[in-house]
């Protein structure tokens, strides 16, 4: 895990706003924006995320970032408040889509902490983010992270767009094992009772099962219809391509029981493309 940057600068709209007392953390209303602006958040995240998913297909998802509208829906329940700062956490911050609109609900003494896998796309965090001292930009992958010592352990709030339908799979680490390790992170770093939402798109759960349900059926017509050499590659094949399945109607599993557990409620954003599920609610450490 490595800390990529976090500027001394504060975020100059910041600083120009009424100076606080000491122990007071003003917010700034929540703005409803025109639609050209949220259209302008959305363009400037767009090539650099196509760019990292033509690197990257699987851990990236798509081509498109989320956009505004979506983001907006995820952040409903995140509402900093009180003179204490609040310390919200984003997995998987890509170009930013998201961590754009989150940066606007926050006071001067709140922070916001990004925990991104791809290198590339820290980089473009940095170069969007970097000037606003609330921002902590870190490239790790999600289920490895650690908080330092000194910064908060637990987080008041979980922002999450990981592409959980096309994580990736091996032998040694099935996505299916992946993907509890992930959710097992999310509930270890935020707090008992706080603010979750994660973003995914309509249809790529759909997508991937009728991809891999294909790949099993040419396999097992394969092994059938061939013969010698190319009947036993069409039969290890065919083992692989099950397992493969398997793993992932487990992986869908997984997330099912941690929604249900979690009671989280999810939401089409149709101002995306393609449409988005938002899954929200309340993390609890300890489920019945
Ligand atoms: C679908 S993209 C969404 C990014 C962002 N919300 C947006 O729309 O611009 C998912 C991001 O999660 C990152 N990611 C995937 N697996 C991750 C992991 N295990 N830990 C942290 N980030 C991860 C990918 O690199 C990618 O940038």
């Amino acid at each position: 895990m490595s800390s990529l940057a976090v500027s001394p600068i504060a975020a100059p709209s910041i600083a120009a706003a009424a100076p606080a007392p000491a122990n007071i953390n003003p917010r700034p209303p929540r703005v409803v924006e025109g639609h050209l602006s949220k259209i302008k958040d959305w363009a400037i995240s767009t090539p650099p995320f196509a760019r990292a998913w033509l690197e990257n297909p699987f851990t990236q998802g798509t081509p498109i970032p989320l956009s505004p509208y979506a983001a907006q829906e995820m952040l409903k329940s995140f509402i900093p408040e009180g003179k204490e700062p609040c310390h919200f956490l984003e997995a998987g911050a890509g170009t930013g889509a998201i961590t754009a609109q989150a940066v606007k609900i926050l006071g001067p003494k709140d922070t916001l902490t990004l925990v991104e896998l791809d290198p590339k796309l820290c980089g473009v965090l940095i170069a969007r983010f970097g000037n606003d001292k609330r921002v902590k930009v870190y490239n790790s992958a999600i289920q490895d992270w650690k908080p330092l010592a000194g910064e908060p352990q637990k987080y008041d709030g979980l922002l999450s767009s990981i592409p959980f339908n096309s994580l990736p799979s091996t032998e040694a680490l099935p996505s299916a094992e992946l993907l509890k390790d992930i959710l097992g992170a999310y509930v270890r770093l935020v707090k008992d009772g706080k603010p979750f939402a994660h973003a995914n798109y309509v249809g790529t759960s759909t997508l991937c099962r009728t991809g891999l349900s294909m790949l099993s059926t040419r396999s097992s017509i394969l092994s059938v219809v061939s013969c010698g050499e190319k009947r036993a590659k069409a039969k290890a094949g065919l083992v692989k391509a099950k397992a493969e399945f398997d793993n992932f109607v487990a992986m869908t599993k997984v997330w099912k029981d941690f929604r249900s557990q979690h009671q989280l409620q999810e939401t089409m954003v149709k101002m995306n493309a393609p449409f988005a599920w938002v899954n929200a609610g309340t993390l609890k450490a300890k489920t019945e």
